[in-house]
């Protein structure tokens, strides 16, 4: 091997070093925030009181992101943030961002406080704000929304969000039954929602049988 030959293998050596250091890096990390994130959750398993959804449709939200790399995500009514830390960790891996929004102070500030120590701050824009006011004048695009906040007001919610969904993007609704099983579902007005969500063509509208609280799914077809 001449001299030119000799210098640009140890340069080859070198960038193929970087390029293993900067792979075991951000996978250390990755596991890091897993680990953070994890042991969050397990130490509030049994701590959510605030009309939080349960750790299964948590889980729901988490899989549905993942497995449909989203990266654009809304969620109407925050709470203290269980859900949105179950959708921010999905997003911390396809690189996307939630913004979130809640109504009241004292929930928002204290989901501001979860965000922080479960370690996914940076993937959640939590908004202290009206969503009937603030829904209708968000950009958008989004590829993932979760509706869980007033119950009566879903379809508007749909309606605003419905112009701004992503092709093969999902809108989630929580609490969402089939009418004819709940006499609440039809009362609060999700059943409204729900039949709404089924006459827009665009959509496929189902239930999903593995959640007890009712969680809804309505996909814009590619
Ligand atoms: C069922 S809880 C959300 C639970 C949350 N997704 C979780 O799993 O942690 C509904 C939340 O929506 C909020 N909310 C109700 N009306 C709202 C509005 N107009 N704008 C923003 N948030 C609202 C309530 O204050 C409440 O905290």
């Amino acid at each position: 091997m001449n001299i030119m030959g000799g210098f640009l293998y140890k340069i080859l050596i070198l960038c193929l070093g970087g390029v293993i250091l900067l792979t075991f890096s951000g996978f250390s990390l990755d596991q890091e925030l897993d680990e953070k994130v994890q042991s969050f959750l397990e130490s509030h398993r049994f701590g959510w009181r605030d009309m939080n959804v349960p750790e299964i449709d948590g889980r729901i939200l988490y899989n549905i992101i993942l497995e449909n790399n989203y990266t654009q995500a809304l969620e109407i009514g925050t709470s203290t943030g269980h859900s949105a830390i179950w959708i921010a960790w999905a997003l911390s891996k396809t690189g996307g961002k939630l913004v979130t929004i809640e109504i009241d102070e004292r929930r928002y500030k204290e989901a501001l406080n979860n965000f922080e120590q479960a370690g996914l701050s940076e993937y959640i824009d939590a908004q202290l704000a009206d969503a009937h006011e603030l829904v209708p004048e968000l950009e958008g695009p989004f590829d993932f929304v979760f509706i869980d906040a007033d119950k009566g007001w879903y379809t508007n919610y749909a309606k605003a969000v419905i112009p701004k969904m992503k092709s093969g993007g999902c809108i989630a609704g929580h609490n969402v039954y089939q009418p004819s099983r709940s006499r609440w579902a039809r009362q609060t007005g999700t059943s409204e929602f729900y039949e709404f969500m089924l006459e827009q063509e665009e959509f496929e509208t189902s239930i999903l049988e593995e959640s007890q609280a009712g969680v809804s799914v309505s996909y814009k077809k590619k």
